[in-house]
């Protein structure tokens, strides 16, 4: 197991063992999260949603450490879709202003813990004083070799395939490419997710049975765990649970 050696705060943090029930030389090398039930685990306090959010960006600070400490390479959270402008603005503005504060609070960790991170999604329509964060946080953080993170942010699985599709398009009206020649990886690349491998396996939280417009060409052969835990409850069992379901299931890959 890889050990990290994490300062966090000043203080060296203690790294997480790979629970022995888990198979080492098994476990996903990408792993997908739909984080959800924020909402419901503050209604069930009497506290208002932002508190379930904020509590959910703890579980997810726990979970990343979580995942680079059991050996997993990347980690994709789907942190804000392109239906979330749907919400109430309140919520909105309260969303981005916390994805805000949580990029300048933790970049520092960010950087001493190894983690590599980067945006996916229609970052151009985001407020400026983020995407400037997102492009200090990417610029930091990119010769970085701990695990790489991923979070989609005004991400749309459909948008994704739209600019995919158009970008193709362009090329092939510029000369620059024969459409005869688009094939799986010429159209993969020019998804978001382009440097990126497909996840191995899909864990949604909050016992929601939808894709949810995530990642719908990258998770074509993905395992996916569904769990009733409350994303802010998501924990090192929750985790442990997930991944031992994946590693009960045989992958085929369309084969016997
Ligand atoms: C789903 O819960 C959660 C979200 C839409 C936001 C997820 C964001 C975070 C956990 C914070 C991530 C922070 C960073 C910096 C990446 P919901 O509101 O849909 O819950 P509900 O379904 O119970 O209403």
């Amino acid at each position: 197991m890889r050990q990290s050696s994490l300062i966090n705060s000043g203080k060296k943090r203690v790294s997480s063992i790979l629970p022995s029930e888990l198979d080492s030389g098994r476990l996903p090398d990408h792993i997908a999260i739909i984080m959800d039930g924020n909402g419901r685990w503050a209604k069930g306090r009497g506290l208002p949603r932002s508190i379930g959010h904020k509590q959910g960006v703890e579980a997810l600070k726990k979970t990343l450490r979580l995942c680079d400490d059991w050996g997993i390479s990347a980690l994709t959270v789907y942190a804000f879709s392109t239906e979330n402008w749907s919400r109430p603005g309140e919520e909105v503005s309260f969303l981005l202003t916390l994805f805000e504060h949580v990029l300048q609070k933790e970049l520092e960790s960010l950087i001493e813990e190894q983690v590599k991170i980067n945006f996916l999604g229609d970052i151009g329509v985001l407020p400026d004083k983020l995407k400037e964060l997102m492009k200090k946080a990417i610029d930091s953080t990119q010769g970085n070799k701990g695990i790489r993170f991923n979070v989609c942010t005004n991400y749309g699985g459909r948008r994704e395939l739209v600019f995919a599709a158009k970008k193709l398009a362009l090329k092939a009206v510029n000369g620059e490419l024969d459409p005869n020649l688009i094939d799986e990886e010429i159209f993969s690349n020019e998804l978001f997710t382009a440097k990126e491998t497909d996840p191995d396996l899909l864990i949604r939280t909050s016992g929601e049975n939808r894709l949810s417009n995530f990642l719908l060409w990258q998770l074509a052969y993905s395992e996916i765990h569904i769990t009733n835990v409350l994303w802010p409850d998501f924990d090192a069992n929750a985790l442990k649970k997930a991944l031992l379901d994946y590693q009960s299931r045989l992958r085929r890959f369309g084969g016997v």
